[in-house]
């Protein structure tokens, strides 16, 4: 997510500006920017890459004054670049803008600003709001504000200066966080705490659809329609540290947690309002854009593989196109049957695992159309592939990933019913249902995390076990092995994925008394094979935790206990049951005082083979 700053009052606003964007870097971000007003104009300077860049032009052109608003942005429309930057302003400087979000219909008030002859600089979304403010100005700023509100549809956290009022601040939010620091003869504005909290403990957290107008010595909140809101005063009592977590006492819980907006964020404008079509503006395709397609190939590492692996039934099930799932450092020495009828798709969240490019370059000489699916604008893999569908699940910052493998399996179950689309091969009323159903994955994902205490009393009990192991069949297999790596790479527990069917195969030699095993039975087609499964381990002794499906009155009868999630469908159940094995694999590491975030041999991204 973006960083976010402004400030009004008596102090320099390029010195809180910049040391407070140093306080949200952790947030991940590619570029950066501040606007300060001073005797009637807005200076505004922004640079590409780290903040130390954005530092050097400020120390070399210094931008005095008292009033101004900043910026780090994590790309979501338009790559990285100066231009791309925050702040954006209209042709006449009039106003500046720093936005968080996605203005969802930002293309359709562009045109029609074209058509009326305002320019565009950059390739963003925010710009438009900067050009729709000046071409609603009618001499009020906070009348002005409001009537751009009523054209913009998304979610934003905005905040704007007019540089012919220049005694105040504007902000504004929708689905993205905005806080407001209440100083004496100053304010600020910023969208998380530890921007602010080096200034002041004492804030208003803003509301959806709260208009707040910051003046050095005052701030007035009202709702959209101008009425007074009452806000009570929040007293921050974290330390900084905790501050940059949310609250959350690690980076990865803090992900676990962000997991419905991420998934709401990366569904954006992606499905019809009916719920009958996905929308993929971004690819465009059309049924002769794979109509000499005849196999799928998805190359990825870690968990980016494990998305893939549950793509693949997405895809053989919702658009019959057989594809072959393999770990990027394996097929790039393959020799690999890859040619011009295949579709290549490369999975990575930050869009730099080295292993992931160059197996993307090798499927490239060898002739395949390809994919990338990735959180990371402007990343290699990103620029590397001919085309690329964007995770919008923000920054990842805990080594083991979370958010952004559940909003690949949305992109990448979108991506399915596209392809089912286009080839004519997916019922129309299934495509409904499934779309019907992750709308509402954002909502039900919060039904899960209502069963945390379970989860917390599991790792407990469980958590000094030496091994685990998680079955699964059909898709909860693949599902198996995501849970299995969350669970090894944090708390170092020995955990091995098996397809149920295979126990018998040997693996049931480990199985003993004690021995925790997790098995997920979400899949209506084999959930009686799986039962037998469990039946088979609890002849051993085994500790077997069920993960189900509400209404699943069975499996607590086989199992020592049960987590149970939302009812969906087979498509959606995977995104829903991992949740509880990310919150065991935590619980679990937490336990055993293990380093959550920064787990021992592992790094964020693996750039090196
Ligand atoms: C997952 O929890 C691990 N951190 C690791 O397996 C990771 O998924 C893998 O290194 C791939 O990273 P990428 O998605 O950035 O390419």
């Amino acid at each position: 997510m973006c960083g976010i700053v402004g400030y009004i009052g008596f102090e320099d606003a390029s010195t809180f500006m910049m040391e407070g964007l140093s306080k949200l870097e952790y947030r991940g971000y590619d570029s950066a920017g501040i606007a300060v007003a001073n005797a009637g104009k807005i200076k505004v300077q922004k640079r590409v890459g780290r903040l130390a860049n954005l530092e050097a032009l400020v120390k070399e052109n210094p931008n005095p004054g008292h009033i101004g608003i900043g910026h780090t942005r994590w790309a979501t429309h338009g790559r990285p670049s100066d231009m791309n930057a925050h702040p954006h302003t209209d042709e006449k400087g009039l106003f500046a803008v720093v936005h968080n979000g996605i203005i969802e219909n930002y293309l359709p008030i562009k045109e029609e600003l074209m058509k009326k002859g305002y320019h565009f600089k950059s390739e963003t979304d925010t710009e438009v709001v900067a050009h729709l403010l000046a071409d609603l100005y009618d001499g009020d700023f906070e009348g002005t504000v409001r009537r751009m509100l009523n054209r913009i549809e998304g979610s934003y956290s905005l905040v704007i200066m007019c540089a012919e009022a220049p005694d105040r601040l504007i902000c504004t939010k929708k689905d993205n966080p905005l806080v407001i620091g209440l100083g004496k003869g100053e304010n600020f504005i910023a969208s998380d705490i530890p921007a602010i909290i080096n200034h002041t403990r004492d804030t208003y957290i803003m509301n959806d659809g709260e208009v707040a107008v910051l003046m050095k010595d005052s701030v007035t909140i009202t709702d959209r329609d101008g009425n007074p809101v009452n806000k009570e005063v929040f007293h921050v009592s974290w330390n900084a540290e905790a501050a940059e977590k949310g609250g959350y006492e690690h980076f990865m819980l803090k992900e676990i947690y962000e997991q419905p907006k991420a998934i709401r964020d990366t569904l954006t404008g992606r499905i019809t309002d009916d719920n009958s079509q996905v929308v993929y503006e971004e690819l465009n395709w059309t049924p002769d854009t794979i109509k000499n397609i005849n196999r799928i190939l998805i190359t990825a590492c870690g968990t980016a593989y494990h998305a893939g692996l549950v793509a693949k039934y997405y895809i053989e099930k919702l658009a019959r196109i057989p594809v072959e799932v393999d770990i990027a450092s394996e097929y790039r020495y393959r020799n690999p049957l890859t040619d011009e009828h295949t579709l290549a798709i490369v999975i990575s969240q930050s869009g730099e695992t080295s292993d992931t490019l160059a197996a993307l370059k090798e499927a490239k000489r060898l002739g395949a159309k390809t994919l990338a699916v990735t959180n990371v604008v402007g990343s290699s893999i990103s620029r590397e592939a001919d085309q690329v569908i964007y995770t919008l699940a923000g920054p990842e910052i805990a080594v083991a990933s979370t958010k952004a493998y559940t909003t690949q399996l949305v992109a990448l179950l979108l991506l399915a019913n596209y392809l089912g689309q286009l080839n004519g091969r997916l019922d129309g009323q299934v495509e409904k249902h499934i779309l019907t159903n992750l709308k509402e994955l954002p909502t039900l994902c919060h039904e899960i995390f209502e069963t945390v205490d379970d989860i917390k009393a599991f790792a407990k009990h469980y958590g000094f076990k030496e091994d685990a192991f998680f079955l699964g069949r059909s898709i909860d297999y693949a599902v198996a092995m995501e849970g299995a790596l969350k669970l090894k790479e944090i708390s170092y527990i020995h955990a091995e994925a098996y397809a149920g069917g295979e126990l018998k195969h040997g693996t049931l030699a480990l199985i003993e008394e004690g021995v925790p095993v997790i098995a997920l039975a979400t899949q209506d087609d084999v959930r009686e094979k799986m039962m037998s499964n469990v039946k088979e381990v609890k002849a051993r002794d085994a500790i077997v935790i069920g993960i189900g499906v509400k209404g699943d009155t069975e499996l607590e009868k086989y199992v020592d206990h049960t987590i149970l999630v939302p009812a969906a469908d087979s498509f959606t159940e995977p995104i829903l049951a991992v949740i509880p094995l990310q919150l065991l694999a935590y619980y679990a590491a937490i336990t055993r005082g293990a380093d959550v975030d920064k787990p021992r041999n592992l790094a964020k991204s693996v750039t090196v083979e």
